[in-house]
């Protein structure tokens, strides 16, 4: 439904996908083509198409390799990311650090990162490689800012809010407002898609957070709990944190320092017991909401409709 507005376009990404993927290098074809083949829901892609098809952009056009250039960015981010988690599984599979090791999914990493930028080079807009310059230096950014709150029960709603903007929603405001950019659709468009993005991808990020205490691994594609065995303080946690009873406080701080899973149990029970899911979702639906009037100077289209849509999947998701 939300997909099929851009269903030409999403195919001419994937293919576009395995041939910009080509490497004479084996071991970098290999793991490139592992994790891109397992799938993922390729929603940054279909983010890019659908804000250019509202801002008027006639299919083929320039948003299919722009939106190949972003799932290639987020897919070395995840390459990067799992090695950072000690992540097990991603898209229903073993995560590459666990078939290849660390470094052949940091080096593969680095080899998508740096071919998103020869294609979107061949673009040759110069102010859609400033805006995607910009956002994969924030994305770094948000990365480390994260590892440095790791271990840290004292972690504020804010410094967890900073982390997750840079982190995702960057990456979802880049893609949305380069599409506006590639289609010259003047300041009002850009700022509106720009903000459609960047409460979008908070909203994702928010759910992604929550689903980590209650999904199941089967239907998310990746085990649950990553967060908390790495000692992330989470929104759900940062607010059992802040509301629990002395005991759920001192088994937080606990957990949250040492990492690991042995509390696993007890701390879903604590989040539960607080409420911290429903805060979170909570603010994830603010969020969408927010996407939501943003997309309000865009001409009604189908594509605004699927854009629509598209902020409803981002809290209403599972997987
Ligand atoms: C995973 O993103 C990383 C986050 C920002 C939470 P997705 O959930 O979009 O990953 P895939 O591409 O569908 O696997
Ligand atoms: C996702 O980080 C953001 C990036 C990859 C930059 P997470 O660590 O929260 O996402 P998952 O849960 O591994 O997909
Ligand atoms: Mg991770
Ligand atoms: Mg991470």
């Amino acid at each position: 439904m939300i997909r099929s507005p851009v269903g030409v376009d999403l195919a001419a990404v994937d293919a576009t996908v395995r041939r910009e993927l080509a490497s004479d290098v084996a071991l970098v074809n290999q793991v490139a083509e592992y994790i891109i083949q397992s799938g993922g829901k390729r929603l940054r892609p279909l983010l890019v198409l659908l804000a250019a098809r509202a801002c008027g952009a006639e299919s083929r056009g320039p948003q299919v390799p722009m939106a190949v250039v972003i799932e290639f960015i987020h897919t070395a981010t995840l390459l990067h990311d799992d090695v950072v988690d000690g992540s097990h599984q991603r898209r229903g599979r073993e995560t590459a650090n666990e078939v290849w090791g660390n470094a052949a999914s940091v080096l593969v990493g680095d080899f998508l990162y740096s071919r998103a930028f020869q294609v979107m080079v061949r673009l040759g807009n110069p102010r859609v490689m400033q805006v995607m310059a910009d956002a994969t230096n924030a994305i770094a950014e948000g990365e480390v800012l994260q590892l440095m709150n790791a271990g840290d029960p004292d972690t504020t709603e804010q410094r967890y809010l900073e982390v997750i903007y840079r982190k995702t929603a960057k990456l979802f405001e880049a893609g949305a407002q380069v599409a506006a950019v590639l289609q010259n659709a003047g300041p009002e468009a850009e700022l509106a898609l720009a903000a459609y993005g960047r409460h979008l991808g908070l909203a994702f990020q928010l759910i992604d957070d929550s689903l980590d205490y209650r999904s199941s691994a089967k239907v998310r594609g990746k085990n649950l709990g990553d967060d908390l065995a790495e000692g992330k303080p989470t929104l759900p946690l940062i607010h059992a944190l802040r509301t629990g009873s002395e005991t759920e406080r001192a088994l937080i701080r606990r957990a949250i320092e040492r990492g690991g899973l042995d509390d696993l149990p007890a701390v879903t029970r604590a989040i539960e017991s607080t409420g911290g899911l429903e805060y979170t979702a909570r603010l994830a639906r603010s969020e969408a909401d927010q996407a939501l009037a943003a997309l309000e100077p865009l001409p009604d289209t189908v594509h605004k409709e699927a854009l629509r849509q598209l902020a409803s999947f981002a809290v209403s998701r599972s997987y």
